[in-house]
């Protein structure tokens, strides 16, 4: 089985995915769009399992773009619903598995409802101590750069921070991946090669594993597949190899 090549003790400790691919699942499958997104869930069920088997302690899920609002006012309607409708349903399972949910992303531009919905599923699974599920909603990596840099200026007009202050740990905390260590592992699904404006920032340093399948047809077993490959790079950081096998 492909759980047994992944070596236990180097596991990323975050794995982040862009899923991709609904749109093209569903149209093979002669079906609208939504019937994609909704095949999604299942992925998303199953990869949250699997990362949760392996002890990743972070897995971040690139579920609705800055740019996604641009789509058919129908199409975005009916994400959202089935984002709520998910995450609600969801919440009892999360807690069960130790899942503690996160959101990042410019949340107020939720209606209030679907805002509500996630303080309550963040609320509920607050104490968890397993896996570290963050949702990238409203998310964009400029939109992360710019806020962060929006804070630090209002603190230092506040006069509540110097420019020698600022250093890259600082600007750090300030982005709303605070606290979460940087992805060493980006998984897009759906064969592009693109980085889609998700964690311009965090993944100056992350390996891409880029694979054709569509993400309604991912499955925990394709997540092993990437850690597996992961398992076999040098990340040398800018240093070359003698440097890091010495
Ligand atoms: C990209 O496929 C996928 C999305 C924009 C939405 C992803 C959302 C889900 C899978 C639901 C997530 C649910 C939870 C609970 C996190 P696409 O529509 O861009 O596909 P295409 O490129 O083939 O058109």
């Amino acid at each position: 089985m492909i759980i047994d090549q992944v070596k236990k003790n180097c596991i990323p400790r975050h794995v982040a995915v862009i899923m991709d691919g609904n749109g093209r699942w569903a149209e093979l499958h002669g079906n609208d769009r939504i019937f994609g997104h909704r095949q999604g869930v299942e992925s998303v069920r199953s990869v949250v399992e699997g990362a949760g088997e392996l002890g990743i302690e972070y897995l971040t899920l690139y579920a609705f773009s800055t740019e996604n609002w641009c789509r058919p006012k129908e199409e975005v309607n009916a994400l959202m619903a089935l984002l709520v409708d998910a995450i609600v349903k969801e919440v009892d399972n999360l807690r069960e598995k130790n899942v503690k949910m996160r959101v990042i992303g410019d949340i107020d531009s939720f209606p209030p409802e679907v805002q509500a919905k996630l303080k309550d599923a963040i609320e509920n699974t607050g104490s968890n101590t397993g896996l570290n599920l963050i949702l990238a909603l409203s998310y964009s990596g400029r939109w992360d750069i710019l806020q962060a840099t929006k804070k630090l200026v209002r603190e230092a007009i506040a006069g509540k921070i110097t420019i020698e202050q600022l250093n890259e740990p600082f600007f750090i905390d300030h982005l709303s991946t605070s606290g979460v260590p940087d992805p060493e592992l980006l998984i897009r699904t759906s064969g592009e090669y693109r980085i889609s404006n998700f964690l311009l920032w965090q993944s100056a340093y992350s390996e891409f594993y880029f694979t054709p399948i569509l993400w309604p047809d991912f499955r925990k077993e394709n997540l092993f597949e990437a850690i597996v490959d992961f398992q076999c790079r040098e990340r040398r950081f800018g240093k070359t190899s003698e440097q890091i096998r010495s």
